[in-house]
């Protein structure tokens, strides 16, 4: 497989295990479902966040970032491979990390004790103030060039038209494996959580560009935050429904269908995306069993790390 993408693909600096292999999964969720293994890009890199990072530290670097700036949840999974993808290209990591009251810091469990241990610059931030965090990393930009450092902003979830380009590649591989499993008599779906939207956006640009719909490949999304008219566009397709009790908040049939699949598999999903995304699979497949065509592919996009910080609920389903 030639290396160079497309003739506009942008500079990459490589930070992931690539290709992730694929493989069938022996839990009955009503089709078989082959999965794709992204959570195993890497281990401090684990997850889909590294597939669009290495477009995104590529810019930094070729601008001589000395510091990345990014924001997002508590147990950001974005935030923490930002956070270690720096360190490795040699550059210094601020985090802006939305939490209840940033005068009472979370507990340092999960991708939060990796972010303390890398050595990130944690500015914890409340509910009302991510409003404004694009102002609140524009302003620790400018700290950093004051004190004499370049800074880098990576907006949340690493979401943006530079960032999409890490599903393209990831879909390249996909598709390829896909070949002999996918036709247009016996179609399958490949599914993904949608938190942000950029792994959506990459997935969805690179089937159109490599026409994947006359190979029998489609492409849907299962949201874990906000609703379906947020995110659609004429051609994503997201089924909502499954947000449940929130976002990165876990109903017990979810952590009972994590548990599941890790007795039947020996695969971890975490509460906030893949348990939550692979959950709605399962729903929709109860519904209508032919709702993904002849198979899913399942894109398991990390998320590991995530699943420390839920210790207590998960260990009350077991
Ligand atoms: C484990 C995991 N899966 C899925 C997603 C969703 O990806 P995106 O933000 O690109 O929609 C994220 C990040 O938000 C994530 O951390």
């Amino acid at each position: 497989m030639a290396d160079q993408l497309h003739t506009r693909e942008p500079l990459r600096v490589p930070l992931a295990n690539q290709p992730t292999r694929g493989h069938w999964l022996r839990y009955d969720a009503g089709v078989k479902v082959w999965l794709k293994r992204d959570d195993q890009t890497g281990t401090a890199l684990t997850g889909n966040k590294v597939r669009k990072l290495e477009y995104l530290m590529a810019e930094a670097l070729a601008g001589n970032a000395t510091h990345v700036i990014t924001c997002g949840g508590e147990q950001s999974n974005h935030a923490r491979a930002t956070a270690f993808a720096a360190t490795q290209l040699g550059m210094k990591s601020v985090l802006l990390l939305r939490t209840d009251d940033p005068e009472k810091p979370p507990a340092p469990t999960g991708n939060i004790l990796l972010d303390r241990l890398v050595g990130a610059e944690i500015v914890w931030i409340s509910r009302t103030a991510w409003r404004d965090r694009e102002r609140l990393m524009a302003e620790q930009a400018a700290l950093v060039t004051a004190a004499g450092g370049s800074p880098y902003i990576i907006p949340e979830g690493g979401s943006n038209a530079l960032g999409s380009w890490g599903y393209i590649r990831g879909m390249r591989e996909l598709a390829t494996q896909l070949a002999d499993i996918a036709s247009p008599e016996k179609p399958i779906t490949i599914v993904y959580a949608c938190g942000s939207g950029g792994t959506g956006a990459g997935l969805v640009m690179a089937a159109k560009l490599f026409g994947l719909a006359d190979l029998g490949i489609r492409v849907a999304g299962i949201n874990v935050c906000d609703d379906r008219p947020y995110f659609t566009e004429a051609d994503i397709d997201i089924i909502d429904g499954h947000v449940g009790a929130g976002y990165a908040k876990s109903r017990p049939e979810e952590l009972a269908t994590i548990r599941d699949v890790c007795r039947s598999d020996g695969i971890i999903f975490d509460p906030v995306y893949t348990g939550k995304a692979f959950h709605g699979v399962v729903t929709e497949l109860r519904k209508d069993p032919k709702r993904f065509g002849s198979a899913v592919a399942f894109l398991h996009t990390g998320g590991i790390y995530g699943l420390f910080a839920s210790a207590e609920s998960i260990v009350a389903m077991l």
